[in-house]
């Protein structure tokens, strides 16, 4: 009989959910917000997927259900958490101790659950103090693994199913290789899979807290000085009248480390660089395609980072806006 899975909190979720059921999971999703169950989050990589399967399966119909209803949660073998855990500027804990105590209530001995949720550093430790609340021991009755997976929007779906690595952090071994299997099983069940089966790596919770954390300063983005943008929209509102949306920007990206090494670099400034660990991350990787602009508007960004960050900065030393 096929694995039974189940996902609470249908943000990001929801994505995974509809990857699951696409691969042939019998997969419940759970969430607490009855507009959400109604209208659940997707974006152009759900919307593919939804397109493809009912093109050529048609299990994300079959295979999902979703509701507010945690008993649906009693038979599954493994179970997803993907609830919020704030915002921009602070990351809590709240939302997935509800979760994982609703489900401790409900959970299937030997069941597995599996956190997703980008969570403060030290919260896998919380958890195990909520699993034993309700009197059961972590890693016998309830298997646990922290999952530090790597999600942007737009490309949730790929990201679920190709991830260029993936990590278990667990306190047992039989635990971390559990989840281990399962998601190879997962992956390669799925008809979107690339055939690159990622690096699985295993350590504890805490290195894997730490991995989702630190990677954010791995995190690359695009950056446009504005002189460029504001010659892209004269352009626009000059060749442009359909209405037609283009996007104008650097298509290159930067790692954020680096854009701080850069700036202290042109500064002239050498502080010790810590990071804030409190801080929930954000998409991996954000740049935009300006191959539309490029043809509409024969328009492509002039003033580099590096140049831009030195106008920015000369700028700031002139209006005395800088210590130094
Ligand atoms: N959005 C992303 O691209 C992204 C990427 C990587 C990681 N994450 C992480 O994944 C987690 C979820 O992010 P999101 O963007 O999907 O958040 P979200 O707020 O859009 O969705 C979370 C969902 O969880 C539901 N929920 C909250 N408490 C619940 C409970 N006790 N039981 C059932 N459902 C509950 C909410 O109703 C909501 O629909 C966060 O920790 C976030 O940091 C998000």
């Amino acid at each position: 009989m096929r694995t039974k899975v189940g996902v609470i909190g249908l943000g990001v979720g929801y994505a995974l959910a509809c990857c699951l059921a696409e691969a042939g999971y019998e997969t419940e999703g759970v969430d607490i917000s009855s507009q959400v169950l109604a209208n659940p989050r997707t974006d152009h990589s759900v919307m593919r997927l939804h397109e493809y399967d009912s093109a050529h399966r048609n299990n994300i119909s079959k295979h999902l259900r979703l509701s507010s209803d945690y008993e649906r949660l009693s038979d599954r073998d493994f179970t997803m958490i993907c609830v919020s855990t704030g915002d921009e500027k602070e990351l809590i804990i709240g939302h997935v101790r509800d979760a994982v105590d609703s489900y401790c209530h409900v959970a299937k001995s030997g069941a597995t659950m599996v956190v997703y949720s980008t969570l403060p550093f030290g919260s896998s430790r919380k958890i195990r103090q909520i699993v034993e609340k309700n009197g059961l021991t972590l890693d016998q009755d309830l298997l646990y693994v922290y999952m530090p997976l790597m999600i942007a929007q737009g490309t949730t779906v790929d990201d679920f199913v190709n991830p260029p690595f993936v990590a278990f952090g667990s306190y047992s071994q039989t635990s971390a290789e559990s989840a281990l299997l399962f998601y190879k099983e997962f992956i390669t069940s799925s008809s979107l899979w690339n055939k690159n089966l990622p690096p699985m790596f295993v350590s504890s919770p805490e290195t894997a807290e730490l991995a989702k954390l630190t990677a954010n300063a791995f995190r690359a983005r695009g950056f446009t000085y504005v002189t460029d943008i504001v010659e892209g929209q004269i352009l626009a509102a000059e060749k442009i009248d359909d209405g037609t949306a283009v996007n104008l920007g650097w298509d290159k990206r930067y790692k954020i480390r680096d854009v701080v090494a850069m700036i202290l670099d042109i500064a002239g400034h050498k502080p010790k660089v810590v990071y804030d660990r409190s801080k929930p991350e954000g998409p991996f990787s954000r740049a935009l395609d300006i191959s539309l602009a490029k043809r509409l508007l024969d328009w492509t960004p002039r003033i580099d980072l590096r140049q831009g960050l030195k106008l920015t900065i000369d700028w700031m030393r002139k209006q005395n806006l800088t210590s130094s």
